[in-house]
């Protein structure tokens, strides 16, 4: 069973806990970056990733290397925008299309997770998400735990698949 995990992170927490996920499973990462992001410092994000969001913009990525028709499984994490993924996954989803593929879930947020979860599910709609799991800032809360936590998931949920 091959994984990948694609992601998105403005601050780190969702690279960090990505990290996490394929050492678990001994998975790929495909980091997804647009050309140009907005400053991950000062409250100017809010304001420019909140527009983002609001206009559904679709910020231009820099190379997919990685194709998830290549894989298996599938684990997919944003951090939590205007209650919502991040509008990288706009782009992405514009590009790339999956398809009969098992994928599970995963948001970094700093209050709640929102609609996230449900808004990936929308455009996730021909595939079999078998789980989703969310993470409060973990840089800044227990990173250890969190580690803990998104591991025993991952193998759990990869493990469960294969049967
Ligand atoms: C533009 C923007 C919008 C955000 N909106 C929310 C939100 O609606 N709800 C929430 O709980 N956290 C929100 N946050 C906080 C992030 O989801 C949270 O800090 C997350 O852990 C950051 O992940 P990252 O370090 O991978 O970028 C927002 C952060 C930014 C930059």
């Amino acid at each position: 069973m091959n994984s990948l995990v694609i992601y998105y992170s403005l601050e780190g927490n969702t690279k960090y806990i990505s990290e996490c996920i394929a050492n678990a499973v001994n998975g790929d990462i495909l980091e997804l970056k647009p050309k140009k992001d907005i400053s991950p410092n000062g409250f100017a994000r809010y304001f420019w990733g909140g527009k983002q969001v609001l206009f559904k913009e679709k910020p231009e990525l820099n190379n997919i290397d990685k194709n998830p028709l290549d894989y298996d499984f599938i684990f997919i994490g944003s951090p939590v925008w205007a209650a919502t993924y991040a509008p990288v996954f706009n782009s992405f989803f514009k590009q790339v299309t999956i398809k009969n593929k098992k994928i599970a879930l995963f948001a970094c947020y700093g209050g709640n997770e929102g609609k996230i979860f449900n808004s990936f599910k929308n455009v996730l709609v021909d595939n079999e998400v078998v789980s989703e799991i969310g993470f409060k800032d973990p840089l800044t809360n227990d990173k250890q735990a969190a580690a803990s936590k998104v591991t025993a998931w991952a193998q759990s949920i990869v493990g469960k698949s294969q049967k």
